[in-house]
């Protein structure tokens, strides 16, 4: 048998650090927030902690354009309460996995700050300048529609910036700048991290005179060289590392992730959410076409040498259960639905804060409500594409990141208790009745489905390891079997409002979970409820 290694039997928990808990009272999340609420994480039963940037940043793009990568933002804390998490988060046995962002920097890092001041800087060649711009884009509108390309006054050069203008891009052709990011990697690894998820990772290997972006030729040396200098040295395959990779097909997950390549753990691929995207604009509007899914699942699950993660939601997605799911009549049931068929394929699964309780995406009506960057460049690219008004707030509401970003429903008392203050995004108005107490009350909530997913993958070694056979059944019907050591497991999730059928010549040996209360004895010819979901181990 495969040795299995921590990552690959634990389910991670990414937190949004201004919006999971507030201890200040300033509105804003913070580092001793989230110590605070380890004990709940530990119930949960999770094994690290994904953290969104806390290092020191502008915030432009909410701490994704870091100034000091050796500091915390002022707002989360410091770096003795970043010490304090990741020795208390220990203690639960919860790992604190960083975020790397090094395609890119803030404008006001030193790094640029001197690199801006003259042509022959040290620091000039740790950015990637030019005379003239070429059509490469930005993801973030810069300064004149659409370019990546920001003109510096002192120099006449145009810098390069995939994202804003305030996240110029890190030129990864020097050796002295590479040198530079493993050092501060090793920073963190000393402090006691478990690994780190790297921000558009796929990127670093850019060829910007070919206006090629992501899988630059260069990009898997990169990765090993990183590996070999970085988190390998220090911690070997305990690292858990994750590559943000929008780019990712099975082939090139198979080189990220191959043990032997010595690269990264795994890589978060998006296709199971790029193609319900209408037009494959991520402001045109989503819609769950199963099939589709059942195909793109299929085909990761295949994955040889290489490890996969399973995700729905994180902090550049809407809520899971208004998008796929029904967040109204079947919130409950299709929060639990998702998250079964998800938890019980293979792969490392992530649950985003908030996910686990079945929040859903807030009830925005006016632009003046966004606060992302992303969102509101989205509704100036709309408007300048000469879309009507009164049709930007409904397109930019059902995909805005926002959606994600909005404080953590901890109990009914005002703020959700989330802060004692004035909250830096409103609250979701339903968390009165969604929130953490309620749950956490409730034997039959969505949190009671998560947790026992997370503790079946620490039992079951079919999980992490069996074969996957995707069965063909009605259209709206996902199912699946597990096959491992002799033995056989059905999942199967009925992904809509209406009941549907499905039949088989199987008997059940023992229910592992089950999302509805009626007995699973005969399933020979079921009559699936909306959203039922059930494992299974089969005779
Ligand atoms: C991906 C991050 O997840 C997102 O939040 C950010 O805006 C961009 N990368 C740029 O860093």
């Amino acid at each position: 048998m495969k040795k299995t290694k921590w990552w690959q039997k634990a389910v991670i928990y990414q937190i949004y650090p201004r919006s999971f808990q507030d201890s200040n009272g300033d509105g804003v999340g913070d580092l001793q927030g989230i110590i605070k609420r380890l004990d709940y994480l530990q119930k949960l039963g999770i094994g690290a902690i994904w953290l969104s940037p806390v290092y020191k940043s502008p915030m432009d793009d909410n701490g994704y354009d870091i100034s000091d990568y050796r500091d915390i933002a002022p707002e989360f804390g410091t770096l003795a309460d970043m010490d304090a998490l990741i020795a208390e988060a220990k203690k639960c046995n919860i790992r604190i996995i960083m975020d790397l962002v090094v395609n890119h920097s803030s404008d006001e890092h030193a790094w640029f700050v001197e690199a801006r001041k003259s042509k022959d800087n040290f620091y000039r060649d740790f950015y990637i300048w030019r005379d003239e711009p070429n059509d490469l884009v930005s993801g973030f509108t810069g300064d004149w529609p659409g370019s990546a390309w920001t003109k510096d006054d002192a120099s006449g050069q145009y810098y390069l910036h995939l994202f804003s203008k305030k996240q110029p891009d890190l030129n990864w052709e020097n050796p002295k700048l590479r040198a530079e990011v493993y050092d501060m990697m090793n920073f963190w690894l000393d402090r006691g991290v478990g690994g780190f998820r790297m921000d558009v990772i796929d990127m670093i290997g850019k060829v910007v005179d070919e206006e090629l972006v992501a899988n630059g030729p260069k990009l898997h040396d990169y990765l090993q060289e990183m590996n070999r200098a970085s988190f390998g040295k220090k911690l070997g395959d305990e690292a858990l590392t994750v590559g943000e990779t929008w780019s990712a097909t099975p082939e090139s997950a198979e080189l990220y992730s191959d043990p032997a390549r010595e690269e990264l753990s795994m890589v978060f691929q998006f296709e199971h959410i790029v193609a319900m995207w209408k037009n494959g604009q991520k402001y045109q509007g989503t819609r769950l076409n199963v099939p589709k899914l059942k195909e793109i699942f299929a085909k990761w699950q295949k994955l040889d040498k290489g490890w996969n993660s399973l995700f729905w939601d994180n902090h550049d997605l809407p809520r899971v259960v208004s998008s796929y799911g029904n967040d109204g009549k079947y919130r409950v049931q299709s929060a639990k639905a998702l998250a079964i068929l998800l938890h019980l394929m293979k792969g490392t699964p992530y649950i985003y804060e908030g996910e686990e309780l079945g929040m859903t995406n807030f009830p925005f009506t006016d632009l003046s409500q966004f606060d992302d960057i992303e969102a509101r460049t989205a509704a100036e690219d709309l408007r300048k594409a000469g879309v009507p008004e009164a049709q930007i707030v409904p397109m930019i509401a059902a995909n805005s990141r926002d959606n994600a970003r909005t404080p953590m429903q901890w109990d009914d008392s005002s703020n959700a208790g989330f802060t004692t203050g004035l909250p830096w995004l409103a609250v979701n108005p339903n968390y009165r009745e969604i929130n953490a107490t309620a749950c956490l009350a409730d034997p039959d909530s969505v949190f009671y489905t998560y947790q026992k997913l997370i503790q079946l993958r620490k039992e079951n070694d079919w999980i992490v390891w069996g074969n996957f056979e995707l069965l063909n059944t009605a259209d709206e019907v996902f199912a699946y079997v597990r096959l491992f050591d002799g033995r056989k497991y059905l999942v199967l999730v009925n992904l809509s409002d209406q009941t549907n059928t499905f039949s088989s010549v199987w008997t059940v040996k023992e229910v592992l979970i089950h999302n509805y209360n009626n007995k699973l004895d005969d399933i020979s010819a079921l009559q699936l409820q909306p959203w039922e979901a059930f494992a299974v181990e089969l005779d």
